[in-house]
């Protein structure tokens, strides 16, 4: 079903244990290597490194629906993205921006100030939105992944520049007030 969240504003907040189902559901819509549900809970309760949040965008009805996710490990100065994913049917509508824009900055107050991640050889869209905010490719995992045996593209932001991802964020704010979905899905939230 065809339908618009008219004048919808993404809310980026902390994941918790109750989001962990519809998490689920976005992480097997979007990988063919998906993480058990148990990864997601272990990350929640007992990894102390973890730093995980969700977008959530508001229905016209009122319901508030959890679209991304993102999961980064902290390890002193340096952040490394395990896994980061939105809807496929809330794409292209600049969320995936603005989760990872927000959690840089959450981390960045955190002290850390550089990133990194592995992104398949394939995944253009991604390595599309990281180019965007600065990362480089520095380095490559030939055979990374275990499905396909395709190569891991690891890419580093180096310097997080906060005045950059404020503005980036302030600029979007100024450009979007709805966000539409091919495929209103109040999933198990
Ligand atoms: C990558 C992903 C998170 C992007 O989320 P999104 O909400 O669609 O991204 P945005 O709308 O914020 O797009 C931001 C930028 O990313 C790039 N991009 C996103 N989708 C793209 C696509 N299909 N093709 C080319 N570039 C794309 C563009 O540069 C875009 O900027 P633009 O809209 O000004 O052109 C999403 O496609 C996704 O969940 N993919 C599957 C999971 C995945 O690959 N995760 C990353 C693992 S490393």
């Amino acid at each position: 079903m065809k339908e618009t969240l008219s004048s919808a504003r993404v809310n980026i907040r902390p994941m918790e244990l109750r989001d962990v189902p519809r998490v689920r559901e976005i992480d097997l819509a979007s990988f063919s290597l998906p993480w058990p549900e148990r990864s997601f809970r272990f990350e929640i309760t007992e990894n102390p490194a973890s730093r995980l949040w969700v977008a959530e965008v508001q229905t016209p009805d009122g319901q508030h629906v959890v679209v991304g996710m993102i999961v980064m490990w902290q390890v002193l100065d340096e952040a490394h993205i395990g896994t980061f994913a939105i809807h496929p049917a809330y794409r292209r509508q600049g969320i995936g921006c603005r989760l990872l824009a927000e959690s840089l900055l959450e981390v960045y107050e955190m002290g850390v100030c550089q990133c990194y991640l592995e992104v398949r050889r394939s995944n253009l869209a991604a390595q599309n939105l990281y180019k965007k905010f600065g990362f480089k490719i520095t380095s490559v995992r030939n055979g990374y992944y275990r499905d396909n045996g395709e190569d891991a593209l690891i890419m580093t932001l180096e310097n997080i520049n906060p005045q950059k991802l404020r503005a980036f964020l302030q600029e979007d704010d100024e450009e979007k007030g709805t966000i539409s979905s091919g495929e209103i899905d109040h999933g198990s939230t």
